[in-house]
């Protein structure tokens, strides 16, 4: 066998992304970190891209890359597919704008389309983003229940905002107990009203959360969860629905977040699989084909408090009444027709013939062949997930919350994440793992044998460590 001698993946990346270090540093003069987004940031610089194609990604040093980050999971047909570029143009083309700015075809046609495929959806509205979306269903739930608090899951994310931008990575000696977490902020700048406004709840522990939620049944609008945390951590069956018959004896919402699952768990979301109606949706990503999108569905008396017929909102101008009745949500780009243009072209896509269960068999061929691969080396591994999204996680124990996750050898995953962006595999460092339509067996081949060269290589480097003790 040859001998094979170790190299350090990050002197490799930086050999290879002189460009990118470059351009980073000028990006740094002119942007805080030199990023748009604290997610997009990662040691020792993050890497800039300059063209894409399908499942691929090329960047300013010409380096290319098996894209798995897809835009953190938007991009489910892959970069630049034919059908969403042509729809977008058309729609801009045949129809003379980029934007009518009053109500239009698209919206009402998205509309039915999420109506007819999400359980718990009877009227939409759109957003620009994931994270108006959860915060116009938070807002609808205070008005619908007129309760001032929310709960939340620890390890849970729903945008970067005050009320909901808490313990989804809270240092384990600040959390307090398993069974009764506490909110810890995950940034600077977020008001201690939203700590005592935001209750902590541990996930798939259905009788911890039911003591929590029964003790403070009086105060909560709403729960929101993320039906599979993260994108890759399933809830169980039994805590599914024991959360939503609980809710609805308690007089308490239930906000699905399925940001990150719309159209990747299933077409019709985790909601979908689950057999579970929630008062509210929040979706995303997916929906917008590419584009910047966010939508909150619900039950039709609940999506009422934001109907204007008759009532009063904030720029009336009616000097006599001062009272507001109506539940306020507006936005200049909201239902964007070139955005929904994309979105419906890429639903018509996912839903023609067997275009998603082929996402799906792929994304398990590809769990499968690494967990080969890395067991075969003894690398203890697991990969979780549901549908068209997984991750890796570098422990053989079970996962079912953010504390568990805390016994997994993030250390090893960090440094097998940078042996692949070497190999020319990409996603951001610990990232999870989201698959398009443009992923074929090629593409899966080769990152299986980038994942046999990154163990080699994990293997060659514990090996030299163990000489030097
Ligand atoms: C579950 C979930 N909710 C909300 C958001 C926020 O969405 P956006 O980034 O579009 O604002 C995200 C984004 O990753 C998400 O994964």
């Amino acid at each position: 066998m040859a001998i094979v001698a170790h190299q350090d993946p990050l002197q490799l990346l930086k050999n290879r992304t002189k460009k990118s270090y470059q351009l980073f540093q000028e990006a740094q003069q002119v942007m805080p970190g030199g990023v748009t987004a604290n997610i997009k940031y990662f040691d020792p610089y993050p890497i800039m891209m300059a063209e894409a194609e399908g499942s691929r990604l090329k960047d300013v040093d010409g380096n290319e890359y098996v894209d798995y980050l897809l835009a953190y999971g938007a991009l489910i047909l892959g970069h630049g597919h034919h059908k969403v570029t042509n729809a977008v143009i058309r729609q801009m083309v045949t129809k003379g704008t980029t934007i009518f700015g009053t109500p239009h075809e698209l919206e009402v046609e998205m509309a039915k389309r999420l109506v007819k495929l999400y359980p718990g959806v009877e009227q939409v509205r759109y957003t620009n983003s994931g994270t108006e979306a959860t915060l116009l269903a938070i807002r609808l739930a205070h008005a619908y229940t007129g309760k001032s608090k929310i709960a939340k899951f620890e390890g849970h994310y729903h945008g970067g905002y005050d009320q909901v931008l808490l313990s989804i990575n809270p240092p384990l000696d600040q959390a307090g107990p398993a069974d009764a977490p506490v909110a810890v902020p995950d940034s600077a700048g977020i008001d201690v009203y939203y700590q005592e406004h935001t209750i902590i709840l541990p996930f798939n522990d259905l009788e911890a959360t039911a003591d929590i939620l029964k003790a403070r049944k009086e105060e909560l609008a709403a729960v929101v969860v993320e039906p599979v945390q993260a994108g890759f951590i399933p809830a169980t069956e039994s805590f599914m629905q024991g959360l939503r018959k609980l809710t609805e004896e308690l007089g308490i919402l239930l906000i699905f977040d399925e940001v990150k699952t719309c159209f990747r768990v299933a077409l019709g979301g985790a909601q979908s699989l689950y057999g579970i109606k929630p008062d509210l949706t929040a979706l995303g990503k997916v929906l917008g084909g590419g584009f910047p999108v966010g939508a909150v569905g619900g039950k039709k008396e609940i999506m009422d408090v934001a109907s204007p017929h008759g009532k009063k909102d904030v720029f009336e101008m009616n000097v006599k009444s001062k009272k507001k009745d109506v539940l306020f949500h507006s936005g200049t780009y909201n239902g964007h027709p070139s955005v929904l243009a994309a979105g419906l072209a890429t639903l018509d896509v996912l839903e023609e013939g067997d275009n998603f269960e082929t996402i799906v068999r792929t994304t398990e061929k590809l769990r499968r062949g690494l967990e080969n691969v890395l067991r075969y080396y003894q690398i203890p591994v697991q990969t979780l997930g549901l549908g068209t999204i997984f991750n890796l996680v570098m422990t053989t124990e079970p996962i079912t919350n953010y504390r568990d996750l805390q016994n997994a050898n993030l250390d090893l995953r960090r440094q097998l994440d940078y042996y692949l962006l070497t190999l020319g595999v990409y996603t951001k460092p610990l990232n999870r793992y989201s698959l398009s339509l443009a992923h074929s067996d090629r593409e899966i081949q080769e990152t299986i044998d980038a994942y046999e060269a990154a163990a080699k290589q994990l293997l060659v480097k514990r090996g030299s460590q163990l000489n030097q003790d």
